[in-house]
């Protein structure tokens, strides 16, 4: 007998689902560490535009495509358009979660070690934080094992299906997540020396915004909210009928960009006031943290553990959050496309990028000096989808709602047949059908030729 898809059971999990996906290791560990490298606050100022113009049409437009076609994010584009070549768009996206999940779980495979390191009291005791860092990633096995215990225990949450693991994992996890970050963001403005973190976040400067600064804040757009790969066309598909989405997009939106900002007013006044370079790039956060830690609380080292622990135990959350909902884009394609069992197919995901995933973490140790267009395994995922895979996918999602779909539905959708229908529904079309789709190819055009 076929297993039942399964579904959200409330409104509130769909939000904190959806959030879960779109908080994590984006806006804790890449957006101070894009931010860091590309100047600070022009970054930001672009980035919050992205989100608006760019992330948030390609969101709506997963929510369409998701809960009318109630597939996985292949199926929704054969069911919906049979024979045509708009599949690709959903192929793409599930072969960009395989790549996503993988070099994800080695930073978040870090922050499970950095976890259990804060735990023991290891990190305190060790004096300098950034050869700690470096000689653990560059560890033949030691993150690689790490990254197998974390790809295992998102494979646990999935395994147990959208209610009863996705949806009860978030809901537990989301409100647990916001608490320990502001109690973060409390310690960390108060700290000597965070005013000139603070400016660097703040105080924008646009004499250093290039095609690349651009470039590079349209892709951290499109990954921490998790759209373009179909993430998001997934989760709708268990949303039910009732569910207004234009409202719950524009929640998650919000709820993430907070996130961002205060990530970066945690991370930021502690990097200057560790005295640290901000674009130190991945290191970032395994580095600066335990030495403000440390500093901060001298003499009194346990509570220089209390903060370590919390802050890696939050990334942690936050990526297991994100992780599910990475996993479940391609688990829910083969699940469906192959008829196998839920079970099955996690199995098979979880395999797939404990493999590729390895090789990842390789990269920064073994295999440092293995490079493909100049860059490392990891660089090149993590560039491949954030930057190039990701919106190109926003562009077809957008032109498949904006063009492709009847327009009686998608108005169906998106105004719960009439119910909910605003001025923003007017706007959001505009920005689906034409904004999105032409701001995104000309950031490409730009950076490829400009
Ligand atoms: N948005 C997640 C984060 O910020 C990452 C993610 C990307 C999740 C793509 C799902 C899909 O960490």
């Amino acid at each position: 007998m076929a297993e039942e898809r399964g579904k959200f059971s409330s409104r509130m999990g769909v939000i904190l689902a959806s959030a879960g996906s779109a908080v994590g290791l984006g806006n804790i560990w890449r957006f101070p560490t894009e931010t860091g490298r590309s100047g600070g606050a022009a970054f930001i100022l672009l980035y919050l535009a992205f989100v608006l113009l760019l992330a948030l049409p390609v969101m709506v437009s997963e929510f369409v495509i998701g809960r009318h076609s109630r597939s996985n994010t292949v199926e929704a584009y054969r069911k919906m358009a049979p024979r045509t070549p708009w599949l690709v768009v959903g192929l793409m996206g599930v072969m960009c979660a395989f790549l996503v999940l993988s070099f994800y779980s080695v930073v978040a495979g870090w922050t499970l070690d950095y976890s259990l390191m804060a735990l023991t009291g290891s990190i305190s005791e060790s004096q300098d934080y950034g050869a700690l860092f470096n000689n653990f990633v560059s560890h033949p096995y030691r993150p690689v094992v790490f990254l197998v215990v974390f790809l295992l225990m998102t494979h646990v949450i999935v395994a147990r299906g959208i209610e009863s693991g996705i949806e009860k994992f978030s809901k537990m996890m989301m409100p647990l997540l916001l608490v320990i970050i502001l109690l973060l963001v409390v310690l960390s403005v108060t700290m000597p020396g965070a005013g000139e973190g603070l400016t660097f976040l703040l105080q924008p400067d646009f004499s250093k915004v290039t095609t690349d600064t651009v470039f590079s804040a349209m892709g951290q757009a499109f990954f921490s909210l998790s759209v373009g790969l179909g993430c998001l066309v997934t989760y709708s598909s268990y949303f039910n009928k009732q569910t207004p989405l234009i409202s719950s997009a524009l929640n998650v939106c919000l709820i993430d960009t907070l996130v961002a900002i205060l990530a970066g007013f945690i991370i930021f006044p502690t990097v200057f006031s560790a005295g640290v370079q901000p674009d130190a790039g991945p290191g970032l956060v395994f580095v600066t943290l335990p030495n403000v830690f440390h500093d901060v609380f001298d003499g009194v080292s346990w509570l220089g553990d209390v903060f370590s622990i919390l802050f890696y135990m939050l990334l942690l959350l936050a990526a297991l959050t994100s992780s599910i909902s990475m996993h479940e884009i391609s688990t829910a394609y083969i699940r469906e496309h192959w008829h196998v069992s839920r079970r099955k197919a996690t199995w098979i995901v979880t395999c797939t990028c404990m493999v590729l995933g390895a090789l990842c973490s390789l990269s920064f140790g073994p295999w440092q000096d293995v490079t493909i267009f100049g860059m490392g395994i990891f660089d090149l995922f993590d560039f491949l989808t954030a930057k190039f895979l990701m919106p190109l996918g926003g562009i077809g999602i957008c032109l498949f709602v904006g063009w492709k779909m009847e327009r009686a539905t998608v108005r169906d959708e998106l105004t719960n047949e009439g119910r909910n229908l605003t001025s923003l529904y007017g706007i959001l079309l505009f920005l689906i059908r034409y904004v999105a789709p032409v701001c995104i190819a000309s950031v490409f055009v730009n950076q490829l030729f400009g």
